[in-house]
């Protein structure tokens, strides 16, 4: 069996082989494979086209090979193409021509889209975890350094004064949506395909809601057409994935930037930095700038992906054996990172005098000023005006804003009085008492609700097991 030349004079060449063949990655989705055969047997039996004693005899032979396939012992074979006709042949070697009946109301077809949609499905699992443990990381240093004062930047110039908790969880919000993201990409590819065929449909009365129960999918699709070439669950991945990574990069970014002796607000811890072979004084942030480079990587899959799939007409289409290593890649890029940036995140050392010290550069507190004068009547926009040049003033004399005199102030506007001298970093944060805002009373709360998420996120994960 497994032999699907029989209209052909002579074997392929081989190089065709060898160009044509998938096993050397898809051999990643036998465990999927294996459940899906396994499932389909039973339905076969339950439809009549095996008996229940064939049925046993195949069940029992793929699970043989799905243990010699875990050992490590499996012979995988370039000329069988892929995973499915490699476990086929493994089964007919076991159990004899019996196997060639698994085959029955099946394309490979139907079954690679099956596979690929059950390891979306638990890829998604893994992801989220992974982000859940980055959220982790960020939420402890958030935690643990609730009482720290820091630079909010614009522009990558100092804007206003924020509670460095503030800061982290900024990214713990972006991770939020990105779970969210990957749920959607889960329930997109919670469709069954089996029972498709090759693109037409079976004309085996296949109970495929049955199918699709056994296998934990919510439906069976409702086109055997698109059902054999649509892919779009795989670039939902790729681009929730690509989107998680870009959120990933710019945290590196941050990193790289406060590791710098320029910035100096945290320590990589030494398991995570690497030196340098020429220069013995360097301390490098390379994990981060690592998953700032896969970034790249991850994109490109995604593109690779989209590219793939414009141009084909329906059905199925063998172009589509090229979405698995964009997919596998996808997914082993941002789960490795993921992992990797919760370790560092998790052990940096963030430098109190150095954050403390960039809230005193830069006029921080000129936002409050300004709106110290729209508190006694002034206009935003002259307020606006008024301490600019106020700014322009103490930078001229090189001085901070709270170093100059009350006279100086009143020459830019007669509002000040000797209570704008009363400003400061505390007011200014607690003054930002809004939903979203750096208060420390609004951080405090928003702490305790990214704790409630990671602990319901737990709970739910350990009740699916
Ligand atoms: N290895 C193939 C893939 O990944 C399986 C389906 C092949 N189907 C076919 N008719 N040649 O797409």
């Amino acid at each position: 069996m497994s032999d699907i030349r029989g209209r052909f004079s002579k074997d392929a060449a081989a190089q065709v082989n060898d160009y044509t063949a998938s096993v050397p990655y898809d051999r990643r989705l036998y465990r999927q494979d294996i459940i899906g055969s396994l499932a389909h047997t039973r339905m076969l039996e339950r439809g009549g086209v095996l008996t229940a004693d064939e049925a046993q005899l195949i069940l029992g032979g793929l699970i043989a090979v799905g243990e010699e396939i875990a050992r490590g012992t499996f012979e995988w074979r370039i000329e069988l193409e892929d995973v499915h006709m490699n476990i086929e042949a493994a089964l007919e070697d076991k159990i004899g021509q019996l196997a060639g009946k698994l085959h029955t109301g099946r394309s490979r077809n139907d079954q690679v889209a099956t596979d690929l949609r059950l390891w979306v499905k638990e890829a998604v699992t893994d992801t989220i975890s992974a982000v859940r443990g980055l959220q982790a990381a960020l939420l402890e240093q958030a935690s643990a350094n609730r009482q720290l004062v820091t630079a909010g930047y614009t522009h990558l110039q100092p804007g206003q004064p924020v509670l460095l908790a503030h800061h982290l969880l900024a990214y713990f919000e972006m991770l939020e949506r990105d779970v969210s993201r990957f749920g959607d990409a889960s329930r997109r590819a919670d469709v069954l395909p089996l029972g498709s065929g090759a693109l037409a449909g079976v004309p085996y009365s296949l109970d495929r809601e049955y199918l699709a129960a056994e296998l934990g999918f919510a439906a069976a699709s409702a086109n055997s057409m698109d059902a054999v070439s649509d892919r779009d669950f795989v670039i939902d991945y790729a681009a929730a994935a690509a989107v998680c990574m870009m959120h990933v990069s710019r945290l590196s970014e941050e990193i790289v930037l406060w590791s710098s002796a320029e910035f100096g607000f945290v320590e990589v811890d030494d398991a995570y930095a690497t030196g340098s072979s020429l220069m013995p004084q360097k301390k490098n942030p390379d994990v981060a700038e690592l998953a700032r480079g896969r970034t790249g990587r991850v994109y490109g899959h995604l593109m690779g992906l989209l590219t793939l799939l414009k141009g084909l007409p329906l059905s199925y289409n063998r172009d589509l054996q090229e979405d698995k290593e964009a997919l596998f890649d996808s997914a082993d890029t941002l789960v490795s990172t993921l992992r990797v940036m919760a370790g560092m995140v998790r052990t940096l050392r963030f430098n109190q005098a150095n954050l403390a010290r960039a809230v005193t550069r830069g006029y921080l507190l000129a936002t409050d000023v300004a709106d110290y004068l729209v508190a006694k009547g002034l206009p935003f926009r002259e307020a606006h005006v008024a301490v600019a040049k106020l700014v322009q003033r103490a930078v001229s004399r090189g001085k901070g804003l709270e170093e100059l005199k009350l006279k100086d102030y009143r020459e830019f506007s007669e509002l000040f009085e000797q209570d704008v001298f009363e400003i400061d970093v505390k007011k200014s944060l607690a003054a930002r008492d809004v939903t979203g805002g750096t208060a420390p009373r609004r951080v405090a709360q928003a702490l305790a609700r990214a704790k409630r998420i990671l602990t319901k996120a737990a709970r739910e994960a350990t009740a699916k097991g």
